[in-house]
C-alpha cells in the first residue's frame, strides 16, 4: 500500500532528501550478493546493449535507474539523459490504466479467467497492452500471477488474479503477459509470493475510515507446495518473457518477500532463469538489495541516496549494482522500447489538463487509446458470465413487464470523483460501492470513461421488445414496500446484488453486501412470475439462504465485469449470447467448507501474524475432493441454453518440443525429454445435442498413481473451449507436458514423474466427469 505521508515528502528528484534517510540494518553489511548475475538468456542481444551501455555509466546513474519515485506516473524511475536512456514510467494495473482517462475499464482478471478461452484472454491482454503503450506507460504493474492465487475465499484481492487452480492460472498468465508484451509493453507479474492475505490490523479505524496497527502477515509453507501450486503461474511467467517481476509485501517463512534470498536469489531468479528485474516493496537497502530486489517501489525510500552510501562504503559490490542495472536494461531493450516508445502523455489521479508538482508540470493530453475495446470488452464480459442456475426463464422470451431491484442496478453516483482509489463509500466504515460494481478497489482498479449501468441497457434492450421496466434501484428495507409493490406486478424480477472488495481488506464473512440476501428474498416473495438475480462480486458467496425458493428461476454470477456491464448483460438475458463461462473457483455451502484458520487474524509470538499452509496442496476443488465435501456450485460448473455431449476420449503418446516458452526455465528434472515439451495428448470429441448454437469447455483431470500419497484426488490439466452450431461435433486435444504430470521430489530436489497408472477423466465440470480412462507409465522419459 502506498504510504500518503510518505508520498507526500517526495520530490520529482529521483534522489531522496538525507533528512528521510533511516540507518541501514548494519546485520547485513557484511553480506556478499551470491545470486545469479543475468545474462539475458534469450535475450542476450538485449544483455549485450545493456552491458556495453552501463560501463559509461558513472555510479550515481546506475543507481538512478534503480529507484522509482511518485512522479507523472504511479512510479517513475530515473534515467540517464546523457545516454539516451529514460526515465521508465510505471503504472497499475491488471484491468487497464489506471488513474487516467480515455482508457477501457476491462472485466477484471478472475471475472475473464470464467470464460476459460484462451484465445479470448490474450486478446484481452493484447488489447491493454496497446493501450498502455499509447499512455507512453513502460511497466505494467501486472498481470496478477499468482498472488494471491486465492488460498482462501476471505482474500480481498483474488478477483485481481485469475484463479486458484495452477493450471488454469498457469495458461492465464502465460498467455496474458504474452499478449501485453506483443506491443512492447513490460509486464511485472506480481505479487510474487505466497501473498494470500492482507496485512492483520489491530488498531481502531481512523477517522477516515483507514486502517491502523497493521503488520505483514508471515505465510509458512513447504517445499513441495512452494513447487507444485504457489510457484507455477510465476514460471509461465519468466516463460513468457515478462521483464518484471514484484515482490510482495508479506513475510516468507518469517522474511520479508523482498528480502527473501531464498525466492528471490534461489527460486526466481536461479530455479527459473528470470533474466529481469525485481521490482517491489522495500523494507530495507543492504538486505534487500543482496538478496535479489533490483528497484524500489517509490514510497519506501530505500534506495536513492542510501543505496550509493553502502556502494561507497562497499558493504553493497559494484557487480551486484551493475547486475541491478542490467536487469532493468535488458527487457527494457529486448522490448525494443529504445527505437520508439510514445511520451508519457497522462498525469495519475488527476484527469485536468495540467497540473504543477514541485515545479514541474504534468499535462494529460487525455490520449484515445480505446479504439474499439468497448466492443471487444463487451465480449469478454458476456463470454465470462456464469449462469449457475435455469429453470428454463433464461434467455427471455416474450414478456411484458420487467421490475429491476437493488443499486447495483444503478449508475454509480460518480465514476471518478470518489478518490484516488474510487472508493465511493456509502460511509466512512464500510466499504460499499454505491451503483453497479464493476471492478473492485486499489491497485486492481482501472478508471471507466463510462459505465453502461445494468439499468441502462435493460431499458434499452426492453424498449425494443416493448417490454415495460419499473425500478426500485435501492437495497434497503425501507424501500420494501415500493419494491413489493413493483414485484408484485412484474412477471420477471431481476434482483441486482453485489459484493465490493478492496486493496487492504479481507473478508468477514462469505455474504454479500448491503444485506442482499435479504434483498432477494423480498423480492423473491413478492414477484408475480420468476426472479433472475444477478450478482456482480469480486469472490465466493454463500447462496444457501435464497437459491432453493421456488421463484429464483435464474442466477448469473458476472463477477467484475468492467464499464460494459449493461451491455454483455443483455446479450446473455436475451440469449444473443449463450453463456459458456464456467466457475474459476467452487462456491460452497458454508463457511464451515473451508478450512477454518485459511486467514488469520491475529498476532502471532513474534509480534506479527503467522498464517500455516497446512492444507498444502489441496486448495480450493481440490479441498472439497480430499474432505469429501459437496459444493453448491464446484470449480468448472457453468450452464448453457443448450446440451452437449462427450465422446471418444483417449490419449496418444505424441512428443512436441516445447515452443512457447520465450525465456527458459533452470528447473531441474529427472529424464530426457524438456519439462514444458509436450509427451501425450488427450483427445474428446464434443457434440451440441442441444436446440441453440452454443460454445462448451471440455476440462481433463487427473489423478496421480496411489503412490503419491500427498497428492489432492485430482487436479485439471486441460481445458478448451469451442463454439458449435446445433448437431455440430468437434475434437478437442489436450496436450500433456512433462511437468503436468510430474511431481517435485523434495529429497532429490527435481520435478519426475511418479510412475504407476494415473486416472484421466473429462467432462464439463470438476464433479461432472462422464469419461474416464487409467494410464499407466513407466517411463521418466
Ligand atoms: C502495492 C500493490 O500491492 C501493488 O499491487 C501495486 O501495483 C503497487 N502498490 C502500486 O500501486
Amino acid at each position: 500500500m502506498w504510504s500518503l505521508l510518505k508520498n507526500a515528502l517526495l520530490t520529482l528528484s529521483p534522489f531522496i532528501p538525507s533528512s528521510l534517510i533511516f540507518s541501514d540494518n548494519p546485520q547485513s553489511a557484511s553480506k556478499a550478493y551470491h545470486g545469479p548475475f543475468t545474462d539475458g538468456g534469450a535475450w542476450s542481444e538485449a544483455f549485450e546493449n545493456a552491458r556495453e551501455v552501463t560501463k559509461h555509466m558513472t555510479i550515481e546513474e546506475k543507481v538512478n535507474l534503480t529507484t522509482a519515485v511518485t512522479g507523472p506516473c504511479q512510479a517513475n524511475s530515473g534515467g540517464v539523459t546523457r545516454l539516451n536512456i529514460p526515465g521508465l514510467c510505471f503504472n497499475d494495473g491488471p484491468s487497464g490504466p489506471r488513474y487516467t482517462d480515455f482508457v477501457t475499464q476491462w472485466p477484471s482478471e478472475f471475472t475473464a479467467a470464467a470464460s476459460f478461452d484462451r484465445d479470448l484472454v490474450e486478446e484481452r491482454a493484447r488489447r491493454i497492452g496497446k493501450e498502455f503503450r499509447g499512455k507512453g506507460i513502460n511497466v505494467q504493474l501486472g498481470p496478477v500471477t499468482g498472488g494471491p492465487l486465492g488460498r482462501s475465499p476471505y482474500a480481498g484481492r483474488n478477483w485481481e488474479a485469475f484463479t486458484p487452480d495452477p493450471y488454469l492460472s498457469s495458461t492465464l498468465s502465460f498467455l496474458t503477459v504474452k499478449g501485453m508484451q506483443e506491443s512492447g509493453l513490460i509486464t511485472c507479474a506480481k505479487h510474487y509470493i505466497l501473498y494470500e492475505q492482507e496485512p492483520v490490523c489491530v488498531g481502531p479505524l481512523d477517522d477516515e475510515g483507514g486502517r491502523t496497527g497493521c503488520k505483514d502477515v508471515s505465510s509458512e509453507v513447504d517445499d513441495k507446495t512452494m513447487k507444485e501450486l504457489y510457484l507455477p503461474s510465476f514460471a509461465e511467467t519468466v516463460r513468457a518473457g515478462t521483464g518484471a517481476v514484484m515482490c510482495s509485501y508479506n513475510k516468507i517463512n518469517g522474511t520479508a518477500a523482498c528480502e527473501s534470498d531464498d525466492a528471490l536469489n534461489r527460486l526466481l531468479k536461479d530455479e527459473l532463469g528470470f533474466k529481469g528485474f525485481d521490482f517491489g516493496a522495500t523494507h530495507s537497502t543492504i538486505p534487500s538489495v543482496l538478496n535479489g530486489m533490483d528497484m524500489e517501489l517509490p514510497g519506501e525510500y530505500y534506495y536513492g541516496q542510501r543505496l550509493l552510501r553502502a556502494i561507497k562504503k562497499g558493504s553493497i559490490t559494484e557487480s551486484r549494482l551493475d547486475d541491478m542495472v542490467h536487469r532493468i536494461l535488458t527487457p527494457w531493450y529486448a522490448a525494443k522500447q529504445h527505437i520508439y516508445y510514445p511520451k508519457i502523455n497522462y498525469q495519475k489521479y488527476d484527469l485536468s489538463d495540467k497540473k504543477e508538482v514541485n515545479g514541474h508540470t504534468w499535462k494529460n493530453e487525455h490520449v484515445d487509446v480505446r479504439g474499439d475495446n468497448a466492443i471487444y470488452a463487451r465480449k469478454v464480459a458476456a463470454e465470462s458470465t456464469i449462469l449457475l442456475k435455469n429453470s428454463g426463464v433464461l434467455p427471455l422470451r416474450s414478456l411484458r413487464r420487467i421490475g429491476v431491484f437493488g443499486t447495483d442496478a444503478d449508475y454509480p453516483s460518480t465514476l471518478s470523483g470518489c478518490g484516488p482509489d474510487l472508493f465511493c463509500l456509502v460511509n466512512s466504515k464500510r466499504r460499499y460501492w454505491n451503483g453497479t460494481v464493476t471492478i473492485g478497489g486499489g491497485s486492481g482498479a482501472a478508471y471507466a470513461d463510462y459505465i453502461a449501468a445494468p439499468i441502462e441497457a435493460i431499458s434499452l434492450r426492453a424498449r425494443q421488445n416493448g417490454i415495460r421496466v419499473d425500478h426500485v434501484l435501492q437495497d434497503d428495507s425501507a424501500h420494501y414496500g415500493s419494491m413489493g409493490w413493483i414485484a408484485y406486478q412484474s412477471e420477471i424480477c431481476l434482483v441486482f446484488v453485489s459484493l465490493f472488495l478492496v486493496e487492504g481488506w479481507d473478508r468477514e464473512h462469505l455474504k454479500l453486501d448491503k444485506k442482499g440476501e435479504d434483498l432477494i428474498k423480498h423480492v423473491e416473495k413478492n414477484c408475480a412470475g420468476e426472479v433472475v438475480v444477478v450478482i456482480h462480486a469480486g469472490g465466493q458467496v454463500i447462496v444457501e439462504d435464497w437459491i432453493d425458493l421456488p421463484k429464483i428461476g435464474a442466477v448469473l454470477f458476472a463477477g467484475y465485469p468492467g464499464q460494459e456491464t449493461g451491455n454483455a448483460l443483455v446479450d446473455i438475458l436475451w440469449g444473443d449470447v449463450n453463456p459458456s463461462a464456467k466457475l474459476p473457483f467452487t462456491m460452497g455451502k458454508s463457511p464451515k467448507d473451508w478450512p477454518t484458520d485459511n486467514i488469520v487474524r491475529k498476532m502471532g509470538k513474534g509480534h506479527y501474524p503467522v498464517s500455516k499452509f497446512a492444507e498444502g496442496l489441496a486448495i480450493d476443488y481440490k479441498w472439497f475432493d480430499k474432505q469429501h465435501i459437496a459444493p453448491r456450485f464446484e470449480f468448472g460448473f457453468g450452464l448453457s441454453y443448450t446440451n452437449f455431449e462427450f465422446s471418444g476420449f483417449d490419449i496418444i503418446e505424441r512428443y512436441e518440443k516445447d515452443k512457447d516458452s520465450i525465456q527458459k526455465t533452470n528447473e531441474k528434472y529427472l529424464g530426457q525429454a524438456g519439462l514444458y515439451d509436450t509427451l501425450y495428448v488427450a483427445r474428446v470429441n464434443v457434440t451440441n445435442i442441444g436446440k441453440v448454437p452454443g460454445a462448451e469447455v471440455p476440462q481433463l483431470y487427473m489423478s496421480f498413481p496411489e503412490s503419491e500419497k500427498e497428492q489432492p484426488p485430482k487436479h485439471m490439466r486441460g481445458y478448451g473451449k469451442k463454439y458449435l452450431e446445433v448437431g455440430q461435433i468437434a475434437t478437442f486435444e489436450f496436450p500433456l507436458r512433462k511437468k503436468d504430470l510430474s511431481v517435485w521430489d523434495v529429497k532429490q530436489q527435481l520435478w519426475k514423474i511418479p510412475h504407476g497408472t494415473f486416472t484421466f477423466r473429462v467432462g464439463n465440470s470438476s464433479r461432472s466427469l462422464p469419461l474416464e480412462m487409467d494410464f499407466s507409465i513407466y517411463s521418466s522419459h
